[in-house]
């Protein structure tokens, strides 16, 4: 009986022992996968993103926007804050940052930085149209943009377009960019360097040599931008931008950037971008660390806000060159699975009523006094921007039926 019962002992002790070891292993198990997950695979290269076949082939909506205007002529000083009015730190985080599925929470929403708002724009758009041009100089990059100050202090890079499809990519990028309630791209109007306003400086525009009646871009002039760089899961090896990520390591201003780059990404997809983060991925062929620098045609405002500048190689020129593109463009459409509940809104209803031309017409042809000189879009780019704004919402579609249910 009693060897019995020292049996019994023993085996008791030896499956308590066996319980301990297994769980012990599990989680280590658990701890190692974590780790990996963490770690990107450096064996997943840009050549896996290529490898994945290409992808067959208003209400006022703008957010509350504070801006920090400076009086009197130091419009140049002007910064874009966040809507709570706080630079964001990085600190900390206290927030959720998804919701339903495949958003971006609300209360990450909230926080986001305002952007330009319709009022500001509207406001700066009267500004431009009316104050005189004192000077033009180089700031603004290539010697066929010039820096511009107005007689109020205020500035614009002016873009002058070797022909009329790079004024038009600009200008109606910008338009789309309201119609989608996207807030990142700064105010822009077009000018006629031959008008009045240009008195001033009518023998620096002659030294440019730009064509007599030409039709020029003027865009806001914003202070103090710095470049910035992709951030890790939109790089190729990243795992992109999904509910599934863990975004556990990220700072609440990481998670406020990614939720304007998952805008930028929507957007340079129906615009057929490439002079950003596709022509970055492009150049990965022959320059491997391009991911680590700044992107091009992309900066950041000190309170957080993306700004999209330079967008003239949108839609009318991007459409042209699609055939060489839209593998890149689908890949990266495809690495993100989380959106800005706003912008899902807008293509939804813009998939619903097939619209979009007819919207981005009337948005265009109301606001700009120029827009009949300068044109609009071919009825064959606007099917393609129609055929887009469809692509982007199967997509989103996709994500919905794939990430609702986690
Ligand atoms: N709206 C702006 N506000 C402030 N700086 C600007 C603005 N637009 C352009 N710049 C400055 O000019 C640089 C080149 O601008 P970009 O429009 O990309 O010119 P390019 O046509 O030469 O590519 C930017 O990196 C930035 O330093
Ligand atoms: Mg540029």
């Amino acid at each position: 009986m009693r060897a019995v019962s020292l049996n019994s002992l023993a085996l008791l002790l030896l499956c308590t022992l066996a319980c301990v070891l297994h769980l012990w292993g599990g989680l280590e198990k658990r701890l190692e996968r974590r780790e990996r997950d963490l770690v990107p695979s450096t064996a997943r290269t840009f050549r896996a993103l290529l490898a994945v076949p290409a992808a067959r082939t208003t209400s006022r909506y703008f957010p509350r926007a504070r801006t920090n205007v400076t009086t009197g002529s130091g419009h140049e000083n002007k910064t874009l804050v966040s809507e709570s009015g706080e630079p964001e730190d990085g600190g900390p985080r206290t927030v959720e940052p998804l919701e339903d599925g495949v958003f971006w929470s609300r209360n990450l929403e909230s926080r986001l930085p305002a952007g330009f708002s319709e009022d500001h724009a509207r406001a700066w758009s009267l500004r431009a149209r009316a104050e005189r041009v004192l000077s033009l100089e180089p700031g603004c990059g290539r010697t066929s943009n010039q820096l511009a100050t107005f007689s109020d202090g205020s500035r614009a890079c002016v873009r002058y377009g070797i022909n009329a499809e790079q004024v038009q990519g600009e200008t109606l990028a910008y338009y789309l960019a309201r119609l989608l309630g996207i807030s990142n791209v700064p105010p822009l109007v077009l000018a006629q360097p031959s008008a009045e306003q240009w008195a001033h400086v009518r023998k620096r525009v002659d030294g440019l040599q730009w064509a007599g009646r030409a039709v020029v871009s003027m865009t806001e002039w914003i202070a103090n931008l710095s470049g910035t760089v992709t951030p890790t899961p939109l790089r190729p090896d990243g795992g992109g931008l999904r509910p599934s990520s863990d975004f556990s390591n990220q700072t609440e201003a990481d998670l406020l950037e990614l939720a304007q780059w998952s805008d930028l990404v929507v957007f340079d997809y129906l615009t057929a971008n490439f002079d950003r983060l596709v022509s970055n991925l492009f150049s990965l062929q022959w320059d491997s660390r391009v991911m680590e620098r700044d992107t091009s045609n992309l900066l950041k405002a000190p309170h957080g806000t993306l700004v999209f500048i330079d967008n003239e190689a949108g839609l009318v020129h991007g459409y042209r060159v699609l055939d060489m593109w839209e593998r890149y463009h689908s890949s990266v459409l495809r690495s993100v699975c989380i959106f800005r509940r706003r912008t899902a809104q807008r293509v939804a209803g813009l998939h619903r009523y097939r619209d979009v031309r007819a919207r981005l017409f009337e948005l265009y042809r109301d606001s700009e006094p120029l827009a009949a000189q300068l044109g609009f879009l071919s009825e064959e780019h606007a099917r393609i921007l129609q055929d887009r704004v469809d692509r982007v919402y199967r997509h989103i579609l996709h994500c919905k039926g794939k990430y609702n249910q986690l």
